[in-house]
């Protein structure tokens, strides 16, 4: 028989999560004081986040020891399979060997498990009992709450008001795991209702849903706020996915020439990729790292590189990233996750240092490849991971165009079982590019 799936064993999931800083050959710029303009201290944070996730953010040791009791709620899920997608290279008539790791096996949905854990336990460390945050799609939502519920933390979500409207199963999801959901912009907050008044129809944005959600934090005793994405120590807790895929590619037998993942504020392909970059700083091997945006939020490929808030009110410290500008409102596109202005700062970095590519692709083509992923694979990827699926092809069809076999690695960042009305616009014609 074909080898399928790349499996670990229980006690393989990484007892450590790779801190890409202190690898990095040039220091990132650090984040300023949104009022003093100063380089922030980690008291400046302390309103926000607990002081352990604060010193992650900042920490310049290479690996950071992940608590026993978050590896063993990683075990619920963890280790995610490797899965070689034969039928989908037979499909594409590729020489191409295609590997994907599989997150979409967390209960909740996605890789955003791996961080959601992550902070609700050390938020719980700290006493903290609240913690308030925003979502896009409701990946990250959902990842939340069964964290939250998992470690008996309360947990509000503002859901962007688009995503509220176009996939209820996801705010069912969170509120079956006991979450209060808003759609923002919503008239929970001072910003939110600022907004409304502006534009009652207003579809939201990842930008608007942080703004509440900090609000929410720093007028609620008790609460703390949780973001999941951008920030170094999101990027750091979504390394086990590379460190894992590592040992499963040498189970395997081969080594990647590309590793792709999709990008919405970049903790996924962090997630997978960062491993990958310490090889090629420190191994000086010479894989591709793809990342890959949507055309109509096109972060890397056409923002630019400069101080900028994370949130479209700016409240949150100036970080430098490529951005849009923190005002930039995205067109209502179907893979709500990617719907970011900016960019994780160490993505960003990295993407600058000529260590990350980037492509953008319209959604109708995303959803081409998604379809044709599921038709051969069987799994229907979350639309975010669709971006990737879309260079993968890609990819492989030029290996077949060349003539040229081409190891390929992407990280299926997530299922789209909660997505189906999206795959309905899609195969009723009716989808838009933007
Ligand atoms: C399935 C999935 N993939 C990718 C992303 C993009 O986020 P990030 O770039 O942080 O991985 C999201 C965000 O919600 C998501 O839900």
């Amino acid at each position: 028989m074909e080898t399928i799936q790349y499996n670990l064993p229980q006690s393989h999931i990484p007892q450590t999560w790779y801190n890409i800083l202190p690898d990095l050959p040039v220091p990132m710029a650090p984040p300023l004081h949104p009022g003093t303009l100063k380089p922030l201290g980690p008291d400046d944070l302390a309103p926000l986040f607990p002081m352990a996730l604060i010193m992650q953010e900042v920490s310049t040791e290479r690996e950071i020891e992940i608590p026993g009791e978050v590896r063993q709620i990683y075990a619920q899920w963890r280790p995610s399979p490797l899965m070689r997608a034969r039928r989908l290279e037979k499909a594409l008539d590729t020489p191409a060997h295609i590997y994907y790791k599989n997150e979409g096996v967390s209960p909740a949905g996605s890789h955003k498990l791996n961080t959601a854990v992550a902070q609700a336990w050390y938020n719980k460390q700290e006493g903290v009992r609240h913690l308030s945050t925003e979502t896009g799609a409701g990946q990250w939502g959902s990842a939340l709450s069964m964290a939250c519920a998992f470690l008996g933390l309360d947990c509000k979500v503002f859901m962007v008001r688009v995503s509220y409207d176009q996939k209820p199963y996801r705010r069912l999801l969170m509120q079956t795991y006991g979450t209060t959901v808003y759609p923002s912009p919503s008239d929970q907050t001072e910003f939110g209702r600022k907004v409304l008044a502006e534009d009652p129809n207003c579809p939201g944005s990842l930008g608007i849903a942080i703004s509440e959600a900090i609000e929410n934090t720093v007028t609620h005793p008790g609460t703390k706020y949780s973001l999941g994405s951008v920030l170094n120590h999101v990027c750091l807790h979504q390394t086990v996915i590379g460190e894992e895929a590592i040992e499963q590619m040498e189970q395997a037998g081969e080594e990647p020439d590309i590793v792709v993942g999709c990008v919405g504020g970049g903790s996924n392909l962090a997630g997978i990729a960062f491993p990958f970059i310490r090889k090629k700083i420190t191994e000086g091997k010479s894989y591709r790292i793809l990342a890959v945006e949507p055309i109509s939020c096109p972060t890397l490929t056409k923002g630019e590189l400069r101080y900028d808030f994370g949130d479209a009110a700016g409240m949150t410290p100036l970080m430098t990233m490529y951005t849009l500008g923190h005002d930039f409102m995205p067109p209502s596109i179907h893979a709500g996750g990617l719907r970011y202005h900016g960019m994780s700062p160490a993505v960003s970095h990295a993407y600058k240092l000529g260590l990350i590519e980037g492509i953008a692709y319209p959604q109708r083509s995303v959803f081409e490849a998604a379809v044709l992923f599921a038709r051969t694979e069987g799994l229907v990827p979350a639309p975010e991971s669709g971006h990737a699926i879309r260079a993968v092809i890609d990819e492989a069809i030029k290996a077949r165009e060349e003539g040229r076999k081409k190891v390929i690695l992407f990280n299926l960042s997530g299922h789209g079982l909660l997505d189906l009305a999206a795959y309905n616009t899609y195969l009723t014609g009716k989808l838009q590019d933007e």
